[in-house]
């Protein structure tokens, strides 16, 4: 007993001595692992140049900074990955490290993100190749500078321009009407009473907007069919680019194939109209892009004008779901600001004039503070939360080198999320935009510059539309209210706020 007690006992400082040698290989193996990919990434840049890099660092080969970005947003904590830049390094604004599988200089402060998105001379969209085979080759986010400008003059006045918005209108309207009952129905008792998934039926509402815009309206299971579709490729967009079963990118790309064969679909069936005589409308944006020709007169071909309708259906749903899903969570766990907004709502109403059928645009315009209210909820909740660029010469941003090729993140979340541009950002509070507006480069919800969101106008008034009709006649009763957020790919509670919509009588 003696014996075997004195032998565990001298076995322990081996055990201990062991046990510290590992943790100091392991650590030796990390910093060298992580100087070799620094060296390795770095090296070709020379030492004048290389002298000039923002702080940072490469991390691990192949993983880079994306195991502490996921972590962090994975955790519930999205701003601890550049908090812990700006810890390490100092409030420098760039940053730079290892991101999607390349070198990447991180821009995190207002005057920095609007330097490189107000300068397309230096740098040209840059989003990494795995969200680029699932968007498109040809869509907006990979086309050449010229390309763009076309396609983008030619696809944002009919989405966005007063006339285009004043058509969509009595659509929007009816649209949320006829959604809000279908739901309070659902949640009442003489339904089934469970009450709906909210976020799931946004962003099914606002697909069927975006899709009656694009393409006229589809049948209720082929609207169904895409909307799924995009929920599998949304997922795959931020995950990391393994193809291989099981995984979220392996599971986008199938979508994304799905998405391209119903688009397809649809075209042949238009050039089959037309061909026998049927000409479009030219009401749709799919008209529009078959009958688009450049100045030599060349017409766009199937696989391009479908990849320009994969980007535009998806950004044309996917945020405008979530925002207004957060502005309607937000105005129902706020009385007073929700007393306020809906005060507003009554006002307006009262000044319509007997005669007028329904809302104008005019009316949206003279929503001020719901307009905050939307503008608040865009600063918090981030929901593009970074974009992405290259560069296509050496350019200097805050004094630091951000090499030619070397892709760019421009982090909006930290910028909506910094005290000093925002202060206490997490608070919801729509009257800091009260007689305000932001200096360039503070609010980038809809990014700035030549790439600014061409859907700005259209979302509002969609997400106006429905905070007009929630406020005047309906409450959110959420089943978890206190219900875990995810991050990725956009910010949502995890059951997708499970809730009872209830018609109010005033
Ligand atoms: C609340 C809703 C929306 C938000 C927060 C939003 C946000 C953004 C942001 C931040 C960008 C710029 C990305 C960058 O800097 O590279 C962008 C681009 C874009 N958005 Fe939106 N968007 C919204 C709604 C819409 C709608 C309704 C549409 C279409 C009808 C749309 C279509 C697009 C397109 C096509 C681009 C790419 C523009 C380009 O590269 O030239 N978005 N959006």
């Amino acid at each position: 007993m003696e014996e075997a007690a004195s032998a565990s006992a001298s076995a322990l400082p081996s055990w201990a001595a062991l046990v510290l040698l590992s943790a100091a290989a392991l650590v030796l193996v990390d910093a060298a692992a992580r100087r070799a990919h620094g060296w390795y990434r770095e090296a070709p840049l020379g030492a004048a140049r290389r002298a000039r890099l923002p702080p940072g660092e490469m991390g691990w080969p192949v993983v880079g900074g994306m195991w502490a970005f996921l972590r962090a947003f994975k955790s519930g904590k999205p701003d601890a990955f550049i908090a812990s830049f700006v810890r390490r390094f100092g409030r420098t604004g760039v940053y730079r490290g290892f991101m999607f599988s390349s070198p990447t200089i991180l821009v995190t402060t207002p005057e920095a993100c609007k330097q490189v998105l107000m300068d397309d001379d230096a740098f040209v969209t840059g989003w990494p190749k795995a969200t680029v085979a699932l968007i498109g080759p040809k869509s907006f986010i990979a086309m050449p500078y010229d390309e763009h400008r076309r396609l983008r003059k030619l696809t944002a006045a009919p989405i966005n321009g007063f006339d285009a918005l004043t058509a969509y209108l009595p659509f929007i309207d009816r649209t949320v009407t006829s959604s809000l009952r279908a739901w309070a129905d659902e949640s009442s008792s003489a339904g089934t009473g469970r009450g709906v998934e909210f976020l799931t039926e946004l962003r099914r509402m606002t697909f069927k907007i975006i899709v009656q815009i694009f393409l006229g309206g589809a049948d209720e299971p082929t609207t169904r069919a895409l909307e799924r579709s995009y929920t599998d490729l949304n997922y795959g967009m931020r995950a990391m680019a393994i193809n291989l079963p099981g995984f979220a990118y392996r599971r986008a790309l199938r979508a994304r194939r799905r998405l391209v064969a119903v688009l397809q679909g649809v075209l042949d069936e238009r050039r089959a109209a037309r061909s026998m005589g049927v000409s479009g409308s030219g009401v749709d944006m799919m008209d529009r892009l078959i009958e688009a020709e450049d100045e030599r007169g060349r017409r766009l071909d199937d696989d391009e004008i479908i990849d320009v309708l994969v980007m535009y259906l998806n950004a044309g749903h996917e945020s405008s779901g979530h925002i207004t899903m957060w502005a309607t969570v937000f105005l129902q766990e706020n009385p007073d600001i929700f007393a306020k907004a809906k005060a507003e709502q009554e006002a307006i109403m009262r000044s319509i004039p007997a005669s007028q059928q329904g809302l104008t645009l005019r009316d949206f315009r003279k929503m001020e503070y719901l307009s905050q209210v939307i503008d608040e909820t865009l600063r918090l909740v981030n929901i593009s939360f970074v974009s992405f660029r290259q560069a296509t010469k050496d350019v200097f941003v805050n004094g630091y080198l951000i090499p030619k090729g070397w892709k760019v993140q421009l982090w909006y979340r930290s910028v909506h999320m910094d005290p000093q541009v925002y202060p206490d950002p997490t608070k919801f509070n729509p009257s800091r935009w009260e007689g305000h507006s932001p200096r360039a480069g503070t609010f980038l919800a809809f990014g700035l510059g030549a790439r600014l969101c061409p859907g700005n106008d259209l979302a509002k008034l969609e997400i106006s539309v429905f905070l007009h009709h929630f406020l005047l006649g309906y409450k959110l009763t959420r089943t978890n209210p206190k219900c875990r957020v995810r991050y990725l790919p956009h910010p949502r509670p995890v059951d997708n706020c499970l809730a009872k919509i209830t018609r109010v009588v005033s």
